[in-house]
């Protein structure tokens, strides 16, 4: 490996991240200052997004929503009009203000293409974002579309792709509500791909906001999502799994928070090690493979149904330690495992 993950990843996050002096503080949050942008979808990424934007100096001009009566006094708290989706940009067509335009935008008179809005951000769930694109396509509301969605790249928005340059602009961050302070975005990973102009200002957001952008294209979209999904809710349901082991021994239930520290060191070790391979600990990882059998066998009278995800967990170890299928398949025996649920695939 020519450099350190870890450190490729952490020198560019720093590069964007160095503490502000003073005035670069201000600098830093007038970043995009002159961006105008429209937000369809303002849940927790969309509005969380909005916020960031606007915090370094964007404009936001509206809101398309499903309930834009339920959205207007947010839009407005950010200066802002909430409109509904086959409305957005009617306002800017017609070249009024706000206040007067129609809710209507029949006969709208097309605006030049240098006034429409910069970016329109996308941010509603997987499965609506094609049907928002082929709604918005009859008007395009901006001048570029970027959507929020890790599992599909550009082409969800080709609907519109004739007619703006589009693009994917996935934030790999667990948004459980929304998160308003930009600074939430620092170090950020954003995963991209698009038409030049759209990656371009994905690349300009990110880099404001202290984030990082790659590139991942469509067709690697599914599985590096659903790689995601296991990097996090994959190991917290390890980690509940841990618990429920622990718990059917009936120990203190103070075990649970031991483990959870024991894991966020884990994972730190793993951000230093080498490569996450290196920082893999336990029995197997020593060649221990007499202490991983018996915890098997006790674990296959006390939680049989966690056997089959402990012992195919066990196989995969020994795979990113490196063992030769021949000697996979002679730990697999050792383990118990051939008997108890069928072979590993010693394949890959
Ligand atoms: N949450 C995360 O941790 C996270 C992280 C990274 C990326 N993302 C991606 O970001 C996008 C938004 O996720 P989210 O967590 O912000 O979801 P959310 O909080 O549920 O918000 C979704 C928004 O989309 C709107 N919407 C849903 N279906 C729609 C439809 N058929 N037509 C028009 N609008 C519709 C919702 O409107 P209503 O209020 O009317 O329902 C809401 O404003 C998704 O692509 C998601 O995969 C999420």
């Amino acid at each position: 490996m020519s450099r350190h993950w870890a450190e490729r990843y952490c020198s560019v996050v720093s590069a964007v991240t160095t503490t502000p002096s003073a005035d670069d503080g201000n600098t830093a949050r007038a970043s995009l200052a002159g961006l105008r942008f429209c937000l369809v979808g303002p849940g927790k990424v969309g509005s969380s997004l909005a916020h960031w934007l606007v915090e370094h100096g964007a404009a936001l001009v509206e809101v398309g929503a499903r309930r834009p009566e339920a959205a207007q006094s947010w839009a407005r708290s950010l200066a802002g009009r909430a409109v509904s989706i086959e409305q957005l940009g009617a306002t800017e067509r017609l070249g009024k203000a706000p206040s007067e335009a129609p809710l209507a935008a029949e006969g709208a008179a097309g605006k030049p293409r240098d006034s429409l809005p910069d970016l329109l951000l996308i941010a509603v769930s997987d499965p609506a974002i094609e049907d928002v694109a082929r709604t918005l396509s009859r008007d395009p509301p901006a001048r570029i579309a970027l959507h929020t969605s890790g599992s599909r790249g550009a082409e969800a928005l080709a609907p519109l792709a004739s007619s703006m340059a589009t693009g994917s602009f996935h934030p790999l961050k667990a948004f459980p509500r929304v998160l308003r302070h930009p600074e939430e975005a620092a170090g950020t990973l954003f995963a991209i791909d698009g038409a030049a102009p759209a990656t371009a200002l994905a690349r300009r957001l990110a880099t404001a906001w202290g984030g990082v952008t790659t590139e991942v294209p469509a067709a690697a979209r599914p599985l590096y999502h659903f790689a995601a999904s296991l990097a996090a809710g994959g190991v917290v349901t390890l980690l509940a799994t841990a618990d429920r082991i622990a718990q059917q021994q009936g120990l203190d239930p103070i075990i649970t928070q031991g483990y959870l520290d024991l894991a966020i060191g884990a994972l730190r070790a793993a951000r230093q090690a080498e490569s996450p391979t290196a920082a893999i600990t336990g029995p197997l990882a020593r060649g221990d493979l007499e202490t991983a059998a018996n915890q098997l066998e006790l674990l296959a009278e006390s939680d049989p149904a966690a056997l089959p995800l402990c012992g195919q967990l066990a196989m995969e170890t020994l795979r990113h330690l490196g063992l030769p299928a021949a000697q996979r398949q002679s730990a697999a025996v050792r383990l118990g495992l051939n008997r108890r649920e069928g072979k590993d695939d010693m394949n890959g």
